[in-house]
């Protein structure tokens, strides 16, 4: 039997989709002939990616929807069947990180903003949790489909320092396990749920931890990150796109529920 990774002719809902990581993604679906929507809070952005995409030859549409904001991504979802009729992949990909939620030498743990946890946690969690409602019921109609949630290394094992960010992607592992078992028990055994785990990739939530703002070397954190990595190096947005496809094709029809680290093998490294 032959691997099935097609993908030609599928629909897919990209949140965060203006992102580092989500954009590549995106651009990896497109060059597979999905049909991508990207949404994000900042048009600018997803209008960029949705252009780009265009430009070499794919088929992408731009979207500002924001994940915490039901009727904005019931807006969104009007949007993406007038387009392409119907949803097969989404994936949750707005989320991120914020430093006035993370400890440091200025700032203690017992100071630490409400709202800044909150932020964070809803992004990450509530923003999945909303967007799989509201996409995943179009999904729902068709019995089929993928979504793919992003959690992350800190869902594992709390990191250090992201207090409000851990807990939230460990919140996005369980709910993604949730939802397979949800979907499946009660719509169709074709509905799919999981998650990849990414493992450390420079982007603007994290920069501020990885290099020194001052002086624009690698911090204690980064150095200990890459002695923790058996691959020894951070990971590159591309690096992600080869199980995306994989999680959304028929290549994987018997996964789900389950989270998968792209991480150099930091994951598997009991630091001893
Ligand atoms: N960078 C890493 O090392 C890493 C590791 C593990 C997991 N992740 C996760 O991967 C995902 C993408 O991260 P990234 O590093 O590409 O970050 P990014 O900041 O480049 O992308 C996140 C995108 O989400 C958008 N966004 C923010 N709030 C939104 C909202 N309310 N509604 C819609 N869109 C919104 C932002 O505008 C941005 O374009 C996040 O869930 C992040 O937590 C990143």
């Amino acid at each position: 039997m032959k691997v099935n990774f097609d993908l030609k002719g599928k629909a897919a809902v990209i949140t965060g989709g203006g992102g580092i990581l989500c954009s590549e993604m995106a651009r990896g679906l497109a060059s597979w002939g999905v049909q991508v929507a990207v949404l994000d809070i900042r048009e600018d952005s997803a209008l960029k990616v949705a252009k780009e995409i265009e430009q070499s030859g794919g088929e992408a549409i731009a979207i500002k929807a924001d994940v915490l904001n039901k009727n904005s991504l019931l807006e969104a979802r009007s949007r993406v069947l007038e387009e392409y009729g119907k949803i097969d992949i989404l994936i949750n990909g707005a989320g991120g990180n914020r430093k006035e939620a993370t400890t440091s030498e200025e700032q203690s743990f017992f100071d630490l903003p409400e709202d800044a946890l909150q932020w964070v946690f809803n992004l990450n969690f509530l923003g999945s949790v909303l967007a799989s409602q509201v996409f995943g019921e179009a999904m729902v109609e068709n019995k089929t489909g993928s979504i793919i949630n992003i959690s992350s290394m800190a869902a594992f094992r709390p990191l250090t320092k992201t207090i409000a960010y851990s807990a939230a992607k460990a919140a996005v592992t369980n709910f993604t396990q949730w939802l397979a078992v949800h979907l499946g028990q009660n719509y169709s055994k074709n509905l799919r749920v999981n998650a990849i785990a990414p493992g450390f990739l420079i982007t603007e939530q994290n920069r501020y931890l990885l290099i020194d703002e001052r002086t624009g070397e690698e911090t204690e954190r980064g150095r200990r990150i890459k002695d923790h990595t058996p691959m020894g190096r951070y990971g590159e947005p591309q690096e992600l796109v080869g199980a995306v496809i994989w999680l959304c094709s028929e290549a994987a029809s018997f996964v789900n529920g389950a989270v998968i680290p792209i991480d150099g093998g930091f994951s598997a490294y009991s630091g001893v």
